[in-house]
């Protein structure tokens, strides 16, 4: 295969930035397909941790095209910042190039998603508060402002007094065309020269059969279509986004790696079916670190839950999965993996559109033991413990998707490849 699109099956953070690096040794051009710096991707390898926010998690390998697309939204300091924070770790030559068709985050917006947030009290979604869904409103509004318009000052210009002029209408924040073109300019020496059209450059690296990595943010469940609305981010992580998110045709779009922890968890507010708070969710917390690389949240835990990822499967068309954190179950005794819920009485094997029904689902679960063994060095699946062996095949068989690949530890060697991905 020559392409391969890697995608969050869960409510995020399920190990897209590990999986992503790993597999962009291989590859040769890696995409970042949306989302803004509400991401937090942590690649560990040689002994250093990195958290990318808004960089594809290809530019910590030598000699890779990295690319950001036009469905991404984009924080032009928090952009130059990660891009200095690695060059002081030795890091340049990051070849990346920014589609001129990216919107970019405005300081406005930012402030409009606290107060967004402020405002719902107890009704908040939780969101990172980096300014992403207010930044999605206003491109669908039409008033966005786009990276390719630093190419034109005249033109930017012109653009920033359009969506000055509509927010004052509309929003009661204060709001100078003039403080926000010094705010967008100041970064255009920097960035001007990876503005391109990028949706070009992809499309001539497909056809001259490059390997292209695809790397999505969030998770399927986060999806504005087709997750938890309204707890949910405001683009979408799917495979089926990505053609729209960069520019190619969907005929390029086949082959897709689900990356799925070996549990769940969530971040934010929202209906979590499968979520528990005792000694054993506090003891993944601690072993998993699960806390958010963004906004350093403690995350909420679960058991596993197969009714997620046949969803995530069906409205993403996921054809190998990547069990992410196996290691974090080691020493658990009992392991519960949900198979279905039952929703008034009823057993249901898809999720309710309405969050509030989701609310109330009860979980069904099968249980299988778990096992004490390190498996923190295993380099096949054999040399996994019989039961750990029976909890992957247990997820084979009831989402029937290929597990291609398992993880061990967070580090790029802690990696066991089933079944070649690109
Ligand atoms: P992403 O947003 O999907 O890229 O995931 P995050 O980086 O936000 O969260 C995943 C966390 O799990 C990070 O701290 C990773 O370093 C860590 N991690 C990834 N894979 C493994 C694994 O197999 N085992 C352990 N223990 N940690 C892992
Ligand atoms: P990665 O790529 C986990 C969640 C927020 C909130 C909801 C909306 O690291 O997996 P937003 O700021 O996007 O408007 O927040 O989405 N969220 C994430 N949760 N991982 C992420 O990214 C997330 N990005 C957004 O916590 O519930
Ligand atoms: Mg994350």
């Amino acid at each position: 295969m020559s392409n391969v699109v890697v995608v969050g099956t869960q409510w995020g953070d399920e190990g897209k930035g590990k999986i992503t690096d790993y597999l962009a040794q291989e590859a040769e051009v890696v995409v970042r397909y949306q989302g803004g710096n509400n991401a937090g991707h942590t690649i560990v390898f040689n002994g250093e941790t990195y958290a990318l926010h808004l960089l594809p998690s290809g530019v910590l390998s030598k000699n890779k095209v990295n690319i950001m697309a036009n469905g991404m939204v984009i924080n032009l300091k928090a952009l130059v910042e990660e891009i200095e924070g690695l060059k002081s770790r030795g890091i340049d030559n990051i070849n990346l190039k920014i589609s001129n068709r990216a919107h970019i985050i405005l300081p406005f917006h930012i402030e409009l998603d606290g107060a967004y947030e402020d405002l719902a009290g107890k009704k908040k979604i939780g969101t990172t508060k980096k300014g992403i869904g207010p930044t999605y409103t206003d491109k669908h509004f039409r008033c966005g402002i786009r990276m390719g318009d630093l190419l034109d000052l005249d033109y930017l210009k012109e653009r920033i007094e359009n969506i000055v002029r509509i927010k004052k209408i509309s929003e009661k924040v204060e709001i100078s065309a003039q403080k926000i073109y010094n705010e967008v300019v100041q970064f255009s020496d920097i960035v001007k020269n990876m503005i391109c059209d990028t949706s070009l450059l992809l499309n001539e690296a497909l056809e001259n059969g490059k390997k292209v990595l695809f790397e999505g943010a969030q998770g399927i469940m986060l999806c504005i279509d087709h997750g938890t609305y309204p707890f949910v981010t405001s683009s979408s992580p799917t495979a089926a986004a990505v053609p729209l998110y960069t520019g190619v045709a969907p005929a390029y779009i086949n082959n897709v790696l689900g990356i799925t922890k070996a549990y769940t968890t969530r971040v934010g507010e929202g209906a979590f079916p499968t979520e528990f708070e005792d000694e054993t969710a506090k003891t993944i917390r601690e072993v998993g670190h699960e806390y958010g690389t963004t906004t350093k949240r403690p995350r909420r835990i679960g058991w596993l839950d197969t009714v997620v990822l046949k969803y995530s499967k069906r409205v993403s068309g996921i054809n190998g999965l990547s069990i992410m954190l196996l290691d974090v179950l080691t020493g658990i005794k009992t392991l519960k993996i949900c198979t279905a819920y039952k929703l008034d009485g009823e057993i249901i094997n898809t999720l309710p559109s309405i969050v509030d029904h989701l609310e109330l689902v009860e979980p069904i679960y099968e249980e299988l033991p778990g096992w004490d063994e390190d498996i923190t060095n295993v380099k096949n699946f054999d040399q996994l413990p019989q039961n750990a062996q029976d909890y992957l095949k247990k997820i084979e068989e009831l989402t029937k998707i290929k597990i291609k690949i398992f993880s061990v530890g967070p580090d790029r060697e802690q990696t066991v490849v089933m079944e070649k991905i690109l």
